[in-house]
């Protein structure tokens, strides 16, 4: 019997999976609930954001390309995303299922895939906050020296990695 082929493949490689990126990003940037997040982007950190997603999807859907930044918790901290940012990038996400005709099977694993990584994401205060009520906080030593924890240790396995 021949072994499946990596998701990474079946999803068409890296061209395909930077269309998906660019489209994603793109789209978030101009949204009204969580656009304001790229205010003050550059054209150089989005490339580099959307360059971040594509490795970090090829790496772990069975592609050549590695990932090498920090992992999901720690990329994010900091960002503040809520549960209705959340909500609303997987609208975005979804629509761009339907329009690139993704097969039902292949939506299924990789919006599962995506939506695993809420723990690690979606919750963090904003590290601007957390800096005005712990005016002292030494940025350096991060949200955790001044006892904001997050994700916090409860959460999954994944999430605290
Ligand atoms: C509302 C939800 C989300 C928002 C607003 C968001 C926003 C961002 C932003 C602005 C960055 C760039 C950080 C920087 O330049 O330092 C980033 C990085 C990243 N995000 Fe998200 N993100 C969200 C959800 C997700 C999800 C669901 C995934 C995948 C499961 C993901 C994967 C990544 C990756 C891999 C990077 C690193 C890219 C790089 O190398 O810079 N993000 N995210």
């Amino acid at each position: 019997m021949t072994e499946q082929a990596s998701l990474y493949d079946r999803l068409g490689g890296r061209e395909a999976l930077q269309t998906f990126a660019s489209v994603v990003v793109k789209r978030a940037m101009l949204d009204d609930t969580i656009g304001h997040i790229w205010n003050h982007a550059t054209e150089y950190s989005v490339q580099r954001e959307i360059n971040g997603f594509v490795d970090w999807m090829s790496e772990h859907w069975g592609g050549p390309d590695k990932y090498h930044g920090p992992d999901m918790a720690t990329i994010h901290r900091g960002m503040g995303i809520t549960e209705e940012y959340w909500d609303a990038l997987f609208v975005i996400i979804d629509n761009a299922y339907e329009e690139f005709g993704l097969a039902p099977e292949l939506v299924e694993e990789v919006d599962a895939y995506l939506r695993s990584f809420k723990p690690a994401i979606v919750g963090s205060p904003t590290l601007r906050n957390v800096a005005k009520e712990h005016p002292d906080m030494d940025v350096m030593d991060g949200i955790k020296s001044v006892g904001v924890v997050w994700p916090a240790p409860q959460q999954p396995a994944r999430a605290a990695s």
